[in-house]
C-alpha cells in the first residue's frame, strides 16, 4: 500500500512538472482525482487490509488526496493571477460579425435629420408603372428619359391599361411623391428612399442601380423658402455647422420652379482650406451639387386630386452614393458594391 502511495506521489510530481497549458491542468486533475484516479482504486483494495491498517492507510491516502488537491487549487490561482496560460505572442482575434452597410448607414443618416424635422419615412415600390414614374410627374411622352436607353422596361405579363401604361424599374424616388399623395391628404411630409435603376454604362460615377432619398411637403402656404429652410438645416446636420448652400436655377418637368443645390466644398471649405492648394473633391470650384428640388407643380397636384390652389408643396432629391462620397472622400461609386472587406470594414461602428 505504501509502496502503491509513493509511486502516485511521484507519478504526480513528474506529470505536474510537465504541465503547461490548462487542458493539461484540467487532465491533471482528472487523472489524479476523478473517480477513476489510481488513488479512489486504493480505497477499494483496502477491505483485504486488517481493521488497524485500514484506518492508517485510509488516512495515509487522504492525505495525499489533500496534499495533490492543494498542489492543483494553487496552480489554478497562480495561473490566474499571472496569466500563466495567456500566450501574448498569439495574434489577436477580430472581430468578423458583418455590421451595416456603409450605404444603409448614410441613408438612415439622412432619413433621420428628416424626421426630427417632422418628415415620416416611407417607402415606395421599385417595380414601378410609366404613369407613375413619368405621367403623373408632368414627363412628357416625347421625353428623352422615357426611352429605353434611360429606363428598364419590364416584361412582367402584367395587364397594362391604357393609364399605367408599362411597368418598369424606377429610374427616381420621385414616383413615391405621387403614391404618397394619391393616398394621403395634406398636410404631408414624406421623406422616401429606395434603390433606383438606370441602363448606365458602369464606371467610376455610374453605376444601373443606385439609391435616393425623396423628399416632399404639401400644405397650405408652403413657399421657396421652407425648401430653404430644410435643405439648410439638413446640410449642416449631415455636412457640419459651417457649411452653405447654393441654390442654382434648374428644370425638371415636375417642379417650378427648379433649382440644383450645392453644399460649399466640404474638403477645401469652399477656398478657405489655405493648405490645400489644388482641391481634388470640387475641382477647385469651391461646391459639391448635392440634390434637385423645387416647388411642385400644379399638374402633379392636379393628377393627385390635391386641390393646387389651396396646396402648394416642394420637393427634392438626392443621391445617397453621391452625399456619402462627398462626405468620405470615395473617389468610386464601384466600390459600394463590389463587396470588397478592406473597403467596408473601414466603415465599421462599435
Ligand atoms: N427626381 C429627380 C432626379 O432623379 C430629382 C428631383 C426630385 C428633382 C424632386 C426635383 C424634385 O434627378
Amino acid at each position: 500500500m505504501k509502496e502503491a502511495l509513493d509511486k502516485i506521489n511521484n507519478e504526480f510530481q513528474k506529470d505536474y512538472e510537465s504541465i503547461s497549458t490548462q487542458q493539461d491542468l484540467e487532465a491533471l486533475k482528472i487523472k489524479y482525482l476523478g473517480r477513476k484516479s489510481e488513488l479512489n482504486g486504493l480505497f477499494s483494495n483496502m477491505s483485504k487490509l486488517s481493521s488497524q491498517d485500514r484506518g492508517l492507510f485510509g488516512k495515509e491516502i487522504n492525505l495525499l488526496k489533500q496534499k495533490i488537491t492543494d498542489t492543483i487549487n494553487s496552480k489554478i490561482l497562480s495561473a490566474e493571477k499571472n496569466e500563466l496560460f495567456f500566450d501574448v505572442t498569439l495574434p489577436g482575434t477580430v472581430n468578423t460579425f458583418a455590421t451595416e452597410h456603409i450605404l444603409i448607414t448614410v441613408l438612415k443618416q439622412i432619413c433621420s435629420t428628416f424626421e426630427q424635422l417632422g418628415f415620416s419615412v416611407v417607402e415606395g415600390t421599385e417595380m414601378e408603372d410609366e404613369w407613375h414614374n413619368f405621367s403623373a410627374l408632368n414627363i412628357p411622352l416625347e421625353h428623352p428619359s422615357r426611352d429605353g436607353f434611360d429606363t428598364f422596361y419590364l416584361d412582367s405579363g402584367a395587364t397594362i391599361t391604357e393609364k399605367t401604361g408599362q411597368y418598369l424599374l424606377r429610374s427616381h424616388t420621385s414616383p413615391s411623391q405621387i403614391r404618397m399623395m394619391e393616398n394621403l391628404t395634406p398636410p404631408i411630409a414624406v421623406v422616401s428612399p429606395g434603390r433606383v435603376y438606370r441602363p448606365d454604362e458602369v464606371d467610376a460615377t455610374h453605376s444601373f442601380m443606385f439609391h435616393q432619398v425623396e423628399g416632399f411637403v404639401v400644405d397650405k402656404n408652403i413657399s421657396f423658402a421652407n425648401l430653404k429652410g430644410v435643405l439648410l438645416k439638413f446640410a449642416r446636420t449631415f455636412f457640419g455647422p459651417e457649411v452653405k448652400l447654393r441654390f442654382r436655377p434648374s428644370f425638371f418637368p415636375f417642379t417650378e420652379p427648379s433649382a440644383e443645390v450645392d453644399v460649399s466644398c466640404i474638403i477645401c471649405g469652399g477656398g478657405k482650406n489655405k493648405q490645400i492648394k489644388k482641391c481634388p473633391v470640387c475641382k477647385d470650384s469651391g461646391w459639391l451639387e448635392i440634390l434637385g428640388c423645387g416647388m411642385i407643380h400644379p399638374n402633379v397636384l392636379k393628377d393627385c386630386k390635391i386641390d393646387f390652389k389651396k396646396y402648394q408643396g416642394f420637393a427634392f432629391g438626392m443621391g445617397v452614393e453621391r452625399v456619402a462620397m462627398l462626405r468620405y472622400g470615395i473617389d468610386d461609386i464601384r466600390l459600394f458594391f463590389e463587396n470588397d472587406k478592406r473597403f467596408l470594414e473601414q466603415f465599421y461602428v462599435e
